[in-house]
């Protein structure tokens, strides 16, 4: 059985003292949990967290990164640099990225492919919009994303990544995808990656509204193996109940 994994996405929140204290308060209510926690973190607190997640069961990620090694690219970070903090996760291809910074099934893979040169695990996000599912195309749509965002990776490459299908209109509006529906779509995923790599044995986690009520119906389904999230990540102690699910 797939090791369940369960991340928290700060996005634009939280400030270094705030990360701090926010990690000595989970640490404790965490520990005994046997999933992979993984806290996403704003790159002004990548530093701060690192130091104080030493010594627990807490795994730190990024939330963006530049796939060039260097260069002249003003305000952008790469995962050589990531790597260089001991940063172990990046999200990679947010929904919020693709809709505000432009970023697009190409760009997601070149980031994808060097994270994973530099020895970082990618987060890769796909989903469907509004439109997309009222038009019967999230099927179509999430394949798509996840072959596009997966080209040219080897067998151990997928073996570092997680796939995070995040439906773009359940992301922070308190709707969340049925368990059935995040299933089907997480199945199809897996069946894409089977098709193109060979093996369907891949973590994908869903996002979107997760909350500690209902965690545990959408992580026990068949094909999920736990969850992204946003809002309910800021809160140490509903997070701890999330991680704590089972
Ligand atoms: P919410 O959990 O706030 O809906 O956000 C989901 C998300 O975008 C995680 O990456």
């Amino acid at each position: 059985m797939r090791r369940k994994v369960i991340a928290g996405n700060w996005k634009m929140n939280m400030l270094p003292n705030e990360a701090i204290d926010f990690i000595n308060n989970l640490a404790p209510l965490v520990k005994d949990s046997k999933n992979e926690v993984i806290i996403c973190v704003p790159f002004t607190d990548l530093f701060y967290t690192l130091l104080t997640v030493q010594e627990t069961n807490i795994h730190v990620g990024a939330q963006n990164m530049h796939w060039e090694e260097k260069g002249a690219y003003t305000g952008e970070v790469s995962a050589d640099m990531l790597k260089s903090i001991n940063v172990e996760y990046v999200i990679i291809g947010h929904s919020e990225r693709r809709q505000y910074f432009n970023e697009t099934d190409e760009t997601v893979n070149l980031k994808v492919k060097s994270a994973l040169k530099h020895g970082l695990k990618p987060i890769v996000c796909v989903g469907e919009t509004l439109e997309q599912k009222e038009a019967g195309k999230t099927l179509e749509v999430v394949t798509s994303q996840t072959s596009k965002a997966l080209q040219g990776l080897t067998l151990e490459d997928i073996s570092n990544t997680i796939v995070a299908y995040e439906p773009i209109w359940a992301i922070g509006t308190g709707k969340t995808a049925s368990s059935d529906d995040a299933n089907n779509s997480i199945k199809a995923i897996r069946n894409q990656i089977q098709k193109d790599f060979g093996t369907d044995d891949i973590t994908i986690l869903y996002g979107g509204s997760v909350k500690e009520d209902n965690a545990r119906e959408l992580f026990t389904m068949s094909d999920i193996d736990g969850g992204l999230v946003g809002g309910a990540s800021l809160n140490a102690e509903k997070f701890s109940k999330i991680v704590n699910f089972d």
